[in-house]
């Protein structure tokens, strides 16, 4: 198996604005195996836009995939060329998300109506990839749109698209409505199906099929991959609370030696990450918000780092700054 399939047993969601290089980069001192997703970069972006900005990320980040957003083959072909160059562990199309501003592009969730024209991007990236010696090539899915028939739309879907090359597919495990819901009531309130997911899995052994949607304990993670899943990709809960759902999974899911993770060695990484880079400190530590979710002083972290990282004079320390209010407070308050 190659080794971002192996990664690929665990994986951390696409999600726009949210897994960013600083986010990916601090979701990787939590696992050393997970694949993580960029957010979505829609071809036409990659093609005419700042490259270096689209498509940058740090070495560490690896193994790390490109989320692309399109429904032209040229396109995104030509965009498959260009993020050859920047060295990602695996490509991936976009058919799942629901927003306006993605149907009226005609890509995202929309494509499932047109799994055609789906299996033509797909030859195509698959071409542009091959030709320079680039990274799979996957697709991440829902399982239908609006009146669609789940259980023949993913059929149908998977077929198609599996019969033009793709191998791996993540597929969210709900319906997207695209008249009359927001993108975030599309996460929430059609619901999910599991077991049709996995019937799709077990009629199509040569497949990897990865599942998406509402899982949010790593109980749960473990339970669908013994349950046949050849991989479990994560969201909300991930970037929500990192450390509970991703600093265990290098053991528990990847049979890894157990590690022991400090939360000041990570937020001193991050300090380090922060001075590296050029961006501000707030675009940084707005992803550890959530680092000590559930634990005691996680509110004094959340208040102390939300509060101090936009101010004028906030810079790497506010965030060592931040962990050592919330180790005063929380002993004073214990
Ligand atoms: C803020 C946010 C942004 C998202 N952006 C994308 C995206 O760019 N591409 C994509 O395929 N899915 C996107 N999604 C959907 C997630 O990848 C995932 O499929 C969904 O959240 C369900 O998984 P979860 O229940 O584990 O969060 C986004 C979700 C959220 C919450």
């Amino acid at each position: 198996m190659s080794a971002v399939r192996a990664a690929a047993r665990l994986s951390v969601a696409p999600m726009m604005e949210w897994t960013t290089p600083h986010c990916r980069f601090f979701h990787r001192l939590l696992t050393r195996h997970a694949l993580l997703y960029t957010e979505m970069v829609t071809a036409p972006a990659v093609v005419h836009g700042d490259r270096k900005r689209l498509l940058g990320y740090s070495p560490e980040e690896h193994p790390v995939a490109l989320q692309l957003g399109g429904s032209d083959p040229v396109l995104l072909a030509e965009a498959v060329r260009i993020a050859c160059g920047f060295g990602y562990d695996e490509i991936n199309l976009n058919v799942g998300c629901p927003s306006d501003r993605v149907q009226n592009g005609s890509f995202g969730a929309c494509l499932m109506r047109e799994p055609e024209l789906v299996a033509r991007c797909v030859e195509a990236m698959a071409v542009a990839s091959n030709a320079q010696g680039g990274p799979e090539i996957t697709v991440k899915c829902r399982i239908g749109v609006d009146d669609q028939v789940p259980a023949v739309a993913l059929r149908d879907f998977i077929a198609t698209v599996s019969g033009a090359g793709v191998s791996r597919f993540a597929v969210h495990a709900r319906m997207a409505w695209l008249q009359g819901l927001s993108p975030k009531e599309n996460r929430t309130i059609p619901p999910l199906d599991y077991d049709l997911v996995r019937q799709v899995r077990a009629e199509n052994p040569s497949l990897h099929i990865s599942l998406n949607g509402g899982i949010d304990t790593i109980d749960a993670v473990v339970a669908h991959l013994d349950d046949g899943f050849d991989g479990v990709m994560i969201g909300r809960a991930a970037y929500h609370d990192p450390v509970r759902m991703l600093g265990q999974v290098d053991q528990r899911v990847f049979g890894a030696p157990a590690r022991n993770i400090n939360a000041r060695d990570i937020i001193e990484a991050m300090v380090e990450y922060a001075a590296r880079s050029d961006a501000p400190v707030k675009a940084i530590g707005r992803h550890m918000l959530g680092m000590f979710g559930g634990q005691h002083g996680a509110k004094i972290w959340r208040r102390t780092l939300s509060e101090t990282m936009h101010l004028p004079e906030a810079g790497p320390h506010t965030l060592i700054n931040a962990y050592e209010a919330m180790n005063r407070r929380a002993v004073v308050h214990a």
